[in-house]
C-alpha cells in the first residue's frame, strides 16, 4: 500500500517539470495570436542584432563658457555656465561649495549662493547653506548645444506684456 503511494508520488514529481513545459509553450498573446517561443536562441527583433557594434552617437558639447544666462523669470535658478563634471556633492564633500560658499568667493572669485540658499522652510537664515540647498544640481544645472527635442512656447514675461492687449475698462 506504501509503496504504491510512493510510487505514484514519485511519478506526479516526474511530470511536474513536463506540465510546465506545456504550460510554457502553450503561452498565447493577449490578441489570441500564439506567443514568442520561449526556448531557443535569443533573437533581437531590432533591426540591429545585438551582437553588432555601432558607433556611438556624437555626444552633444557642454556650453562651459562662463557667460551668465538671462533668468526666464526672477527666481529660476541660474543656468551653470561652465563645466561640473565629476564634481562631487555627497554627504562629505560638496565641490560647489569650495567656490561658491561665502568663505571661499574671494579666492574664487565665483558668485556667492544667495540669501535663500541659508534659509530653511520656515525663512530662518541659517549660518550655513540649508539643508533643502544642498544638492545644488538638483535645481542649477549646465547646458549643451544639443537641439531641443520637442518644441516650445515659453514667452518672456515682458514679451507677453507688450502684445497683451488693453483690457476694456481698464485704467
Ligand atoms: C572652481 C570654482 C567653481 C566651482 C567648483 C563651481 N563653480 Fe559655479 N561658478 C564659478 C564661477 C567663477 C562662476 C562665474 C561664471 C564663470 O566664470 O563660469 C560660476 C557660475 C555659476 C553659476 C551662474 C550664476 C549666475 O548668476 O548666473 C551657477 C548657477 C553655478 N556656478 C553653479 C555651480 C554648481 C551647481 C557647482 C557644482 C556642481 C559649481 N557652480 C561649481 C566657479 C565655480
Ligand atoms: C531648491 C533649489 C536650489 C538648490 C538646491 C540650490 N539653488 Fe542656487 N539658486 C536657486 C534659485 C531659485 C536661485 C535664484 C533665486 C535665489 O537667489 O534664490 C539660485 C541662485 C543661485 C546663485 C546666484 C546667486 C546670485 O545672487 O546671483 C548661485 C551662485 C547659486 N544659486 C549656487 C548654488 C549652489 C552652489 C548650490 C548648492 C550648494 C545651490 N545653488 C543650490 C535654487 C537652488
Amino acid at each position: 500500500m506504501t509503496s504504491r503511494i510512493l510510487i505514484a508520488a514519485l511519478v506526479l514529481t516526474a511530470a511536474i517539470p513536463a506540465l510546465l513545459m506545456g504550460g510554457v509553450s502553450g503561452v498565447v498573446a493577449a490578441d489570441g495570436k500564439p506567443g514568442p517561443a520561449l526556448s531557443g536562441p535569443v533573437v533581437s527583433s531590432g533591426p540591429h542584432p545585438i551582437t553588432l557594434d555601432r558607433p556611438a552617437e556624437a555626444t552633444n558639447r557642454e556650453i562651459v563658457d562662463d557667460v551668465k544666462r538671462v533668468r526666464n523669470y526672477a527666481d529660476q535658478p541660474p543656468l551653470i555656465p561652465h563645466a561640473v563634471r565629476d564634481y562631487q556633492i555627497d554627504l562629505n564633500v560638496n565641490k560647489c561649495l569650495t567656490c561658491h560658499d561665502r568663505r571661499n568667493v574671494e579666492g574664487s572669485q565665483a558668485p556667492m549662493v544667495s540669501v535663500t540658499h541659508f534659509q530653511d522652510r520656515d525663512g530662518q537664515t541659517l549660518g550655513t547653506v540649508s539643508p533643502r540647498r544642498y544638492f545644488c544640481t538638483q535645481c542649477h544645472v549646465p547646458q549643451t548645444d544639443a537641439k531641443p527635442i520637442v518644441g516650445n512656447r515659453f514667452r518672456d514675461f515682458d514679451a507677453v506684456l507688450s502684445t497683451a492687449p488693453a483690457k476694456e475698462g481698464a485704467k
